[in-house]
């Protein structure tokens, strides 16, 4: 596979709507569910119309043969004072994991985020124990900034969270 980076809008919303549920139902990392975040399509979409209005947003997809491997957001804040920052979601399809798309999506929004010259901190928040993703950020510059000590709780007991910020032109 020799995926390509290309932009939410070359696709249809429904096609990014059924990758986004897969990462969400097949990954223990993520803190929040599907139903609590995007419930439907129309949340989705609505949460994308939030997000392209935005300036200096990011939303791309990791395509290869028509395929959906991974997508990646940066959410800019919508607060004037904390419009240079924002929040980084991303996630790869169950069974693709561990090839390299990651490393491509983020890659690829960084370099974007550089060339806008809006945004200047990305940050993201990542369960302690995902060491695929933390090996991830670390390798693209992000550090590890907080230690949010027991912020999840499940049926398995609790885990630390890690925030993390990078300066995007550092
Ligand atoms: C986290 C995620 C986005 C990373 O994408 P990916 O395509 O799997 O990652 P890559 O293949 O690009 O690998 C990234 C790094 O993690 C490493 N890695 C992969 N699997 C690993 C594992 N099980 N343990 C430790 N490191 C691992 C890779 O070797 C690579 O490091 P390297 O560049 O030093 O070799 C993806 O695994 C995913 O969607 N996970 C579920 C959802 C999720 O956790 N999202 C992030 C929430 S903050």
């Amino acid at each position: 596979m020799d995926p390509s980076i290309r932009e939410f809008k070359d696709f249809d919303i429904g096609e990014i709507y059924a990758l986004v549920s897969d990462v969400y139902t097949t990954s223990d990392g993520m803190s929040e569910a599907l139903e609590e975040k995007f419930p439907d399509l129309e949340s989705f979409r609505q949460y994308i119309a939030a997000l392209s209005s935005r300036p200096g947003s990011i939303a791309l997809v990791a395509e290869s043969g028509g395929r959906l491997y991974g997508y990646l957001t940066i959410m800019p804040r919508y607060q004037a004072k904390l419009s240079h920052t924002s929040e980084l979601n991303m996630g790869v399809k169950h069974g693709a994991r561990g090839k390299g798309i990651g490393r491509l999506l983020l890659g690829d929004a960084l370099l974007r985020a550089r060339s806008s010259g809006v945004l200047e901190i990305i940050y993201l928040m990542v369960r302690a124990d995902n060491a695929s993703a933390i090996r991830l950020y670390e390798n693209m510059g992000f550090d590890r900034i907080a230690v949010l000590k027991n912020d999840t709780k499940t049926q398995n007991g609790y885990y630390d969270g890690w925030l993390m910020r990078k300066f995007v032109n550092d």
